[in-house]
């Protein structure tokens, strides 16, 4: 399916050979690098930040880098990911004192912006943050680690933000999920109406990355 978009999970990759590991997703035709930024405040884990990202940008990376702050204070990351080369930058609603306003920081730095929404989170979207609003993340997973299994529930959560989506004129904004996709469960993500499709361990975990992205992509047969 052409409409399908996969972004790589950094956080599953092997950060002693990081470049060699991104090089490779890319290699195999992946659409995207996800870059996890944990500050083990709001997840608990600490993961990367905007030094090692701007390093990556530096060395040209093809894709496009799409950053999930999981961190309780989104607002003092915008710039410094803007300034790394990065083209979206996704938070979670709970973490920021004005949604809107980050959103809008967020498109004032020349990025995409979204938010990441838990499997726990109200899918209630306030209509002060769709003018402004290219992706919902949608969590398949409790944030914070990668090798997580999906949670099954996700998927009548993707079908009634599809519907309230369309519901609001709001179908241009990008229905992504993130958390334990795979072969197995990214063709049932796609039928609630997910096509922006996070993968890390499903990816890196694999022998031969570019047979699994066929693979993923192949997964959605109708
Ligand atoms: C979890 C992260 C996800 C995760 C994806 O907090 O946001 O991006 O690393 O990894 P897999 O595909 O292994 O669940
Ligand atoms: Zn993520």
């Amino acid at each position: 399916m052409s409409d399908i978009q996969l972004s790589a999970s950094l956080i599953a990759a092997d950060f002693y050979a990081l470049g060699e590991a991104i090089e490779k997703a890319c290699e195999a035709g992946v659409d995207g690098i996800h870059i996890d930024v944990m500050d083990h405040h709001f997840v608990p884990n600490l993961s990367i930040g905007p030094m090692v990202a701007e390093s990556l940008g530096k060395h040209h990376i093809p894709v496009p880098m799409d950053v999930h702050l999981m961190v309780t204070d989104p607002d003092a990351y915008i710039e410094p990911f803007a300034k790394a080369g990065a083209s979206c930058v996704t938070f979670h609603p709970k973490t920021s004192a004005n949604v809107q306003q980050t959103l809008e920081i967020i498109k004032r730095a020349g990025m995409q912006a979204g938010i990441a929404l838990n499997p726990d989170d109200s899918l209630t979207l306030d209509p002060s943050w769709l003018p402004h609003l290219d992706m919902i993340l949608m969590m398949s997973v409790h944030p914070g680690f990668c090798g997580q299994l999906f949670i099954p529930k996700t998927l009548d959560r993707l079908s009634a933000m599809k519907a309230e989506l369309n519901a609001r004129s709001a179908s241009h904004v990008c229905l992504a999920i993130d958390g334990g996709i795979n072969v197995e469960t990214l063709p049932k993500a796609y039928e609630a109406g997910a096509r922006f499709f996070v993968v890390g361990s499903a990816l890196f975990g694999a022998d031969d990355l570019e047979a699994r992205v066929s693979a993923l992509r192949g997964s959605v047969t109708s």
